[in-house]
């Protein structure tokens, strides 16, 4: 039975930290534009009190969702159960983009372990929180984390991070601009 909150409840809050991944959703408000849905995982993903979520963002090649929280703020997140105990929770909320040079990056980053290859925390104000039975959603077992990105990172270097970004993150899929374009 589906159950809608305004809160992030003590229960929330554990189903949550218990996940290895979750999904993060955001689009334009043009009709023709194109809806982002991404998974992530490596435990970013923090609850900060019962109306705020944030996570530590690492560069991609893409950025839909800062350029769709720039343009219109709309977020919803997305973590499910893939062992014996099903349950699918959303989180909606209203979201914003803190980049290093911004002077909350300091408060924010604390909560997170610093890696190579971060570009943005994604910090969101939740307005409703859904939760649902999630008896469709397949059984997984959790099997561990890639090492990818930050090998990945690490090669590319400081410099070769920053070039990369300038030319893959400034726009989004629909050509709007990301926060990296408007600093
Ligand atoms: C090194 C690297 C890591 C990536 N990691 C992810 C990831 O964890 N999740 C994801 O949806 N896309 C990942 N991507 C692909 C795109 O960056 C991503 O789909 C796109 O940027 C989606 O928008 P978002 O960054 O706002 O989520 C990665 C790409 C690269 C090059």
């Amino acid at each position: 039975m589906d159950k809608l909150s305004t809160e992030i409840s003590k229960s929330h809050q554990e189903f949550i930290e218990k996940q290895k991944m979750f999904f993060v959703a955001s689009a334009p408000l043009s009709g023709e534009g194109h809806v982002n849905v991404s998974p992530k995982g490596l435990e970013q993903l923090k609850v900060l009190n019962s109306s705020q979520v944030a996570y530590l963002d690492f560069v991609g090649s893409g950025n839909e969702t800062s350029a769709h929280l720039l343009e219109n703020g709309r977020i919803t997140f997305m973590f499910c159960s893939f062992d014996k105990v099903p349950c699918i929770l959303r989180l909606y909320g209203q979201g914003k983009v803190i980049l290093p040079e911004s002077s909350d990056w300091c408060h924010f980053a604390s909560f997170f372990k610093a890696h190579k290859g971060n570009r943005q925390i994604i910090v969101a104000d939740i307005f409703h929180v859904q939760t649902s039975c999630g008896y469709g959603v397949p059984l997984y077992d959790y099997q561990g984390d890639r090492n990818i990105l930050f090998e990945w990172a690490e090669k590319k270097g400081e410099t070769g991070l920053q070039q990369y970004q300038k030319e893959k993150n400034r726009v989004s899929l629909d050509h709007l601009p990301t926060h990296l374009s408007v600093q």
